[in-house]
């Protein structure tokens, strides 16, 4: 079994990505939790952080959602540096100063409550 890191309350973690998902800036709070200095991260693909068992719809969603201009909500799985996890609930924002998100994307996370975990795990195991 690996690792969890449950957030605290306080946690709030930061990234934006190109308009590819390569990351161009993560905060703090990002980089301690997810293992990585600041210069580990900028420059890959956003992917460096997920998780086998989120669902590759999931994803789609997302990018579905933030290539058409509108705010994505959900529960995200991701994997740390070490081989352990960590869920956010997270909101992504395409760059309103920008058309149509031609200047990337803003992810801001929070943490979700046990009931939302449980929620999410289950209907993410039925995706697979
Ligand atoms: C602003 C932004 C933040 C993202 N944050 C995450 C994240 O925290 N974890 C994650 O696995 N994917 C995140 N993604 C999605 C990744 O870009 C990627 O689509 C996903 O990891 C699936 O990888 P794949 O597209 O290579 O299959 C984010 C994308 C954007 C635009």
């Amino acid at each position: 079994m690996s690792k969890e890191y449950v957030l605290k309350d306080t946690d709030f973690l930061v990234s934006q990505t190109d308009e590819k998902g390569k990351i161009l800036f993560a905060n703090d709070d990002f980089c301690k939790i997810a293992g990585y200095t600041i210069d580990e991260l900028v420059g890959k693909p956003h992917s460096i952080v997920r998780h086998a068992d989120m669902p590759k719809t999931a994803f789609k969603d997302l990018w579905d959602t933030v290539s058409s201009g509108k705010v994505w909500t959900g529960y995200v799985k991701n994997v740390t540096k070490s081989g352990g996890f960590y869920w956010v609930f997270a909101t992504v924002f395409p760059n309103i100063a920008c058309e149509s998100g031609a200047c990337g994307f803003l992810s801001c996370r929070r943490k979700p409550s046990a009931d939302e975990i449980a929620v999410a795990e289950r209907l993410y195991q039925t995706m697979h």
